[in-house]
């Protein structure tokens, strides 16, 4: 059974959106994947289709009702459900690609996409709902942040990617997995506007070149993202065995 991913809106007419083109179009189509999208608002029962109400304790906006999002969730999900049912909100934990490969890795996602002032915390609880941020920014629902999360983990459907571009990221990429920035890229012309190309890129010499990429990304990325050069200590700290000699004095 291939990768499954419905998706819980108010909007379904967004999807499957960008999701349609591309090499995430392409897999839709050849099934390597499937997207469902769902309205949220189909589960009511009453004459106004109602999905949300007022906070309580007060302030601006509405919330999405638990009795609704939980029938929608009902509805959508066999019981037994294995895929993961996924909340997109600003509150969440940070999108990274460690959790894109777990979920990549799966059979699917359910996605649930807020609006408003977002959803009754009672049925992000109860169904044991994972939040997921895409941002440190607020979007004006979750069905964008969805389709990058999607976007995400269908490129790592096998098939989905061309055999070229999967084989190269998964051996021979110097950043892969080392928790660094990308280095930079050049093509031809080897002079454009009297601006070369490192020479180093153009000499044949395979050690040297990666070793220039690898000295590009760690600078790169210490300029831009000190905050994953920091994490990489942390988890090399983690991983390497307790040794008195290793320890700072
Ligand atoms: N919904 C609104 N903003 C969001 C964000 N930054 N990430 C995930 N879902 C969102």
């Amino acid at each position: 059974m291939s990768w499954r991913a419905t998706i819980l809106t108010l909007f379904p007419g967004m999807f499957p959106g960008p999701l349609g083109t591309s090499l995430a179009g392409r897999g839709l189509e050849r099934g390597l994947w499937s997207l469902e999208a769902r309205d949220i608002r189909e589960v009511t029962t009453d004459r106004h289709r109602t999905v949300d109400d007022t906070p309580f304790g007060g302030g601006a906006g509405m919330v999405l009702r638990p009795d609704v999002v939980d029938a929608a969730c009902a509805a959508a999900m066999p019981e037994g459900e294995a895929r993961p049912l996924v909340y997109l909100t600003p509150r969440g934990v940070p999108l990274r690609q460690s959790l894109v490969r777990e979920l990549a890795a799966g059979p699917g996602l359910v996605l649930l996409c807020g609006r408003y002032e977002g959803v009754d915390q009672r049925v992000i609880e109860a169904r044991g709902m994972i939040e997921v941020s895409i941002g440190d920014y607020v979007l004006s629902g979750g069905e964008l942040a969805a389709m990058v999360l999607l976007d995400a983990c269908v490129r790592l459907i096998p098939g989905v990617m061309g055999a070229a571009e999967s084989a190269e990221e998964e051996s021979f990429s110097a950043t892969e997995g080392a928790n660094l920035l990308e280095y930079p890229q050049y093509t031809r012309p080897a002079e454009w506007r009297g601006l070369r190309v490192p020479e180093v890129l153009l000499s044949g010499h395979h050690a040297e070149v990666a070793r220039w990429r690898r000295e590009q990304s760690e600078a790169v990325t210490r300029e831009r993202r000190p905050d994953l050069l920091s994490e990489q200590r942390r988890d090399a700290a983690a991983q390497a065995p307790l040794h008195p000699a290793a320890s700072p004095a």
